[in-house]
């Protein structure tokens, strides 16, 4: 993917949250934002993933610009070819694992009812998660579920993934089964957005970086560079207190 940010501001109720944030990344597969809490990654990636219009400034992705000034239609449609996946699963609370996947599939994508349910086998077979097809959310474990919210994300066969912390509500160990399902993704050679506060992971899968804080990028590069030698002092202190 290449992504390009041009002059981008955002803020809520007179409150600056993104600051005239000019950057470009790509192309690479796998793109992290990491930094403070309340920095701005959230309102970046809800940007990104057309879920939030900015006051200001552009976004290109892969040199198309996202159309936020022509209404929901247009953002509507290019969402439909994102699969995001949030903190705290969003699934559906009264549709089973299953369900949760054919619904969009069915209901936005198009796909017969029978073709939605081929394709939500797969994806659940593929991420070991055929046994529970027919749970609902609330008899899933919160690793499942998250796992079901990447397959539902990916059985759309999205352009891009967008994930949002998509462990920091976990326990490590179902972190773990979440993170191995990512790294798979890239293996796959499929391109994603990640917010992560793990950043043994984000050294390991992101190609780039870029640190966000108080609504700037302070810096972005290759990961194993910026990692090995941040060259901001704001940073270099996250980094510190964040690894130890
Ligand atoms: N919908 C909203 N309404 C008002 N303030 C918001 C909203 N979304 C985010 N903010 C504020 O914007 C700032 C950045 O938030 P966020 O993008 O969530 O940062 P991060 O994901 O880096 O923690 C915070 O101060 C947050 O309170
Ligand atoms: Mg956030």
């Amino acid at each position: 993917m290449k992504l390009k940010l041009t002059g981008l501001t955002k803020s809520f109720e007179g409150h600056g949250v993104l600051d005239n944030i000019t950057a470009g990344f790509g192309p690479v597969r796998s793109l992290v934002f990491i930094g403070p809490s309340g920095g701005g990654k959230s309102t970046l990636l809800r940007i990104i993933a057309g879920l939030e219009v900015p006051e200001s400034g552009s976004v290109e992705l892969d040199g198309e610009p996202i159309e936020f000034g022509k209404g929901e239609k247009a953002l509507q449609s290019y969402r439909r070819r994102l699969g995001v996946v949030f903190q705290a699963f969003n699934l559906f609370p009264h549709l089973s694992a299953l369900k949760n996947i054919t619904l969009p599939l069915e209901k936005v994508h198009g796909l017969s009812p029978a073709d939605a349910r081929e394709c939500a086998i797969q994806t659940l077979t593929r991420f070991q998660l055929a046994e529970h097809a027919h749970k609902k959310p609330g008899a899933l474990s919160g690793g499942q579920k998250q796992r079901v919210a990447i397959a539902r994300a990916i059985t759309i066969k999205p352009r891009l993934l967008l994930f949002d912390e998509p462990t920091s509500a976990l326990d490590p160990e179902m972190t773990a089964e979440v993170l191995d399902v990512i790294e798979e993704l890239k293996d796959d050679g499929r391109d994603f957005i990640l917010v992560t506060h793990e950043m043994g992971f984000a050294r390991r899968v992101a190609d780039d970086v870029a640190f966000l804080a108080n609504g700037h990028i302070l810096e972005h590069g290759p990961a194993a560079e910026l990692f090995a030698a941040p060259r901001t002092a704001a940073c270099r202190d996250f980094l510190a207190r964040v690894m130890h």
